[in-house]
């Protein structure tokens, strides 16, 4: 089922463009990635999916209902951290929860537990926000973002300030949710993280979609890599070009298409160079982002 359609979002701030006719789908189960350098409009997309900045051109539609037409209906389920979370620092992290549980109805203590053990802040929900660490703000914040059962999640990187096991944490977190009829958009810079339990991503750079992607399709961007293993890699040195990478004493990068190949093969193989294995490999999503959208300055 379709949870979030965004359809040829334009945002204009006076003359400057900042959004160009930004497109993208969320499913149910899905978690989809937005990245993009600095400046590329990921936080002002969300807003606009928000309702949080006006939309210049375009449609949100979030579980069928247009977020122009219906407001009400179209934000009723959705959840969303969005840069530092939006809490009372002089109220404890329950205050702050029970404040936001009141905006909505029927919403029981029972189920604000469970959402505080889910994110992890059980010893620490009765105290102050003010003392929080950074981590423990941004554990907070998603707990408000889950208070409302949302069935769309939009966390703008959520994973500032977490640590190695707040991470881990979140990761099995959203893996969990997308099981249960949710979607989520997060953005991060940490793509590596976002690889690891993602399904599609989106690229967007100056305000334009550069791609839309299951991770696994923008991972075999590059048909012509090639791992290899051999017995002893400076034996291969001279066959390689500028492309080629050696990566250690028996593993080489060679990048070519597979004529190229195969005659590259029989050439070391004649040379006297054992060939023990050659995997074609994946870009990783660094790669694969860097190959998209690589090279283009912050304006
Ligand atoms: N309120 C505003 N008024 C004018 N320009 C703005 C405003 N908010 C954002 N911008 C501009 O819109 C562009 C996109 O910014 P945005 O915050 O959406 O980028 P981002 O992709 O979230 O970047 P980052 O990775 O740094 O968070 C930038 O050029 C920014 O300067
Ligand atoms: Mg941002």
């Amino acid at each position: 089922m379709n949870i979030l359609k965004v359809e040829n979002l334009c945002k204009k701030f006076g003359k400057k463009e900042v959004l160009k006719n930004v497109s993208f789908e969320i499913n149910e189960g899905d978690i989809l990635a937005f990245i993009g350098p600095n400046g590329a409009g990921k936080t002002t997309s969300i807003k606009c999916i928000l309702g949080l900045q006006k939309i210049t051109k375009g449609e949100v539609i979030i579980n069928n209902y247009s977020l122009k037409k219906n407001f009400v209906k179209a934000i009723s389920k959705v959840g969303a951290l969005v840069e530092a979370p939006d809490v009372y620092t002089y109220l404890t992290g329950y205050e702050n929860l029970l404040l936001q549980a009141s905006y909505y109805k029927n919403i029981s203590e029972d189920s604000i537990m469970d959402i505080i053990k889910l994110v992890g802040l059980e010893n620490r929900i009765y105290d102050k926000v003010s003392k929080y660490s950074l981590g423990m703000r941004q554990r907070l914040g998603i707990a408000i973002a889950l208070i409302n059962n949302p069935n769309l999640l939009i966390l703008d990187e959520p994973t500032n300030g977490l640590d190695p096991e707040g991470i881990k944490d979140l990761r099995e977190l959203l893996l969990k949710l997308s099981k249960e009829h949710i979607g989520i958009l997060i953005s991060s810079h940490n793509l590596s993280e976002l690889e690891s339990f993602c399904n599609k991503v989106c690229i967007i750079s100056h305000g334009e979609v550069l791609a839309v992607k299951s991770i696994k399709d923008i991972k075999k961007i590059d048909e012509n890599k090639y791992i290899l293993k051999t017995d002893n890699t400076s034996k291969i040195k001279k066959y390689l070009t500028n492309i080629d990478k050696i990566i250690d004493n028996n593993y080489v990068e060679i990048i070519k298409d597979e004529e190229a190949m195969g005659e590259f093969i029989k050439r070391v193989v004649l040379n006297d160079i054992k060939v023990y294995e050659i995997k074609k490999e994946d870009l990783s999503l660094e790669e694969a982002f860097i190959k998209i959208a690589g090279g283009k300055k912050i304006d």
